[in-house]
């Protein structure tokens, strides 16, 4: 069965970015097709400025947000990265064989040095090895394909390189996996800013979908959304970003094609409409689970603790094995 292998970090509250490029991809097919892990990586909110007690809380949140999304403790595992030692391990041994040249070249890497370096603060060595840490996390499972967003696809290439160089120079140890996008909202866009990413870290909150937004705000912020000059309705992301992100998540919702969508439509408040009310139903379901699930934090924390326990055993043998490939002395 192929191995499948994705990750969210807990930096912000999910979106419905997270949502339609990868999550409901993990929840309504891949499970169901592979022998797949799905984790809260912990480490890597830890490479920005962070407040402790804000990273313990939307861990425990988005695991339960993965649970009403869909995950399914029987078909998955679903785990929290810092509770399985072997992905700091194998992060080790692979740094040893990434330069640091290919770091600095990660676009995520430059665009969040920048930032940070913007506000004055300065910018931590594990912002730079992140995708380093992300590699350990695919490779350490055998991971075969990894369900991504776009954003996280130039990573992936990066632990390919990694897994090819690793098993070139030291034998063949690892899986070389290849990232797999949604054929559809790859790239959900800020909808105050459709030319940027909707993104989880990002301060502006009216252009966001959060998962947990009420109805009435979702609604708001889809009304609200900053379209293009021009009156008619067609799919274009270059030309027209603003109508194009809201017909690919109207797309996304009804499993419509988006550029066939675009001629059902004479003006941009009857796509808004539309799509705000489909968005509203997408989102009904899940957060209705969560209100169940947050009453029974003993079941989320099971999940968690079989699903590290699960992790662990599998990648033990595979990182051992990369130890022993890369020259370190088995213990006696
Ligand atoms: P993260 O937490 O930023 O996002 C989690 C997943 O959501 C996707 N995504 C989006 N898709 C479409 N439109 C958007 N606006 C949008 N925003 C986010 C991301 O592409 C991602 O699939 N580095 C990763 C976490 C990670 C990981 C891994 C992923 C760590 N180790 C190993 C896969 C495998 C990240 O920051 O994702």
């Amino acid at each position: 069965m192929t191995r499948v292998f994705s990750g969210i970090k807990p930096t912000g509250h999910l979106t419905l970015g997270n949502y339609l490029g990868a999550m409901r991809q993990w929840a309504t097919v891949d499970q169901h097709r592979a022998d797949a892990l799905f984790c809260v990586v912990d480490l890597h909110a830890l490479t920005v400025d962070h407040d402790p007690a804000r990273v313990r809380r939307l861990s425990r949140q988005s695991a339960t947000l993965l649970l009403a999304s869909g995950l399914d403790p029987d078909l998955c595992t679903l785990f929290v990265q810092s509770h399985v030692d072997e992905h700091a391990r194998l992060s080790y041994v692979l740094e040893c064989v990434a330069t640091d040249g290919e770091m600095r070249r990660m676009i995520q890497y430059k665009e969040k040095a920048a930032r940070e370096r913007e506000r004055g603060g300065s910018v931590r060595l594990s912002l730079l090895t992140y995708p380093v840490l992300m590699a350990a996390d695919i490779l350490a499972y055998g991971t075969a394909e990894v369900p991504v967003g776009d954003d996280q696809a130039q990573h992936v290439e990066l632990a390919r390189d990694l897994a090819v160089r690793f098993n070139h120079r030291y034998g063949q140890t690892f899986v070389v996996p290849k990232a797999t996008l949604p054929p559809v909202a790859a790239r959900v866009m800020n909808l105050q800013e459709p030319t940027a990413k909707m993104g989880k870290s990002d301060d502006s909150g009216p252009g966001i979908v959060y998962l947990l937004d009420e109805p009435d705000v979702v609604r708001k912020k889809i009304m609200r959304a900053v379209t293009d000059s021009g009156q008619d309705v067609v799919y274009d992301r270059e030309s027209r970003p603003g109508v194009a992100n809201l017909l690919e998540i109207l797309a996304a919702c009804s499993g419509a094609d988006p550029e066939k969508l675009s001629g059902g439509y004479a003006s941009y408040g009857a796509l808004k409409k539309d799509t705000a009310e489909a968005v509203v139903e997408l989102l009904r379901p899940v957060q209705e689970r969560h209100r169940e699930l947050c009453a029974d934090s003993a079941y989320v924390e099971g999940v968690l603790r079989d699903g590290a326990e699960k992790a662990r055993g599998m990648a033990r043998p595979m990182v051992d094995a990369a130890y022993r490939a890369i020259g370190l002395l088995p213990p006696v």
